[in-house]
């Protein structure tokens, strides 16, 4: 079994990103789980908050997934050509302390996707997440990518991604991902 954990950057209720997602959840190919997280919970950073009380319950659950799981999905929305600050705090949180890096984020492989109602398909947001997966020590996953314009015209009423396009590009990409994840396992080098 092939275990991914996705988180969706976004607290909005009525995200297009948790929902692209919970799609790909549905799309998962066959002895591959997708696990569907979001950030709600997690406070701002603060380094005398952490020094006094250390990691806030659902920033030590989110860690603790994230190093269980043999892949990482980051569903990242677009603020203003970058990474939303919530999304980029709650990792920043997951980062903490520096010398649980290697246990939660070293070596990981990760696929970033991102939908907006924009045009350009969070595209900035995506190459801003980059440099963060460098630092942290990851794989980030290269091989396909999924910046998803036009959110407003793909998702019904309940948040289904319903256009037939993007859900097979969706399946496409996440099927690609546990592909390289799988051939990792087998030859890890
Ligand atoms: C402060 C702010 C800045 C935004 N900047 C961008 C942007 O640079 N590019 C973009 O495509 N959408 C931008 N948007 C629109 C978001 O893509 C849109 O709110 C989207 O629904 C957020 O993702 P979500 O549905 O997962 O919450 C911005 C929205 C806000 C609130």
């Amino acid at each position: 079994m092939t275990h991914i954990v996705g988180i969706a950057g976004s607290l909005r209720r009525g995200s297009y990103n948790l929902s692209l997602l919970r799609a790909a959840e549905s799309l998962m190919p066959d002895g591959a789980t997708l696990d569907v997280r979001t950030i709600a919970g997690i406070p701002l950073y603060n380094t005398d908050d952490e020094a006094a009380a250390g990691l806030p319950p659902a920033v030590a659950a989110l860690k603790d997934a994230i190093a269980a799981a043999d892949g990482l999905v980051l569903a990242t929305p677009e603020y203003n050509n970058g990474i939303p600050g919530a999304f980029k705090n709650a990792i920043d949180w997951a980062s903490r302390p520096a010398s649980d890096i290697p246990r939660v984020f070293s070596g990981k492989p990760v696929a970033v996707i991102g939908v907006t109602p924009g045009g350009f398909g969070t595209v900035l947001a995506q190459n801003e997440w980059l440099s963060v997966l460098r630092l942290l020590g990851t794989r980030p996953w290269f091989g396909g990518r999924l910046a998803v314009p036009h959110a407003g015209k793909l998702f019904d009423a309940d948040g289904q991604l319903t256009d037939a396009d993007v859900r097979e590009r969706l399946r496409i990409f996440i099927g690609g991902f546990v592909q390289s994840v799988r051939e990792r396992q087998i030859s890890p080098h």
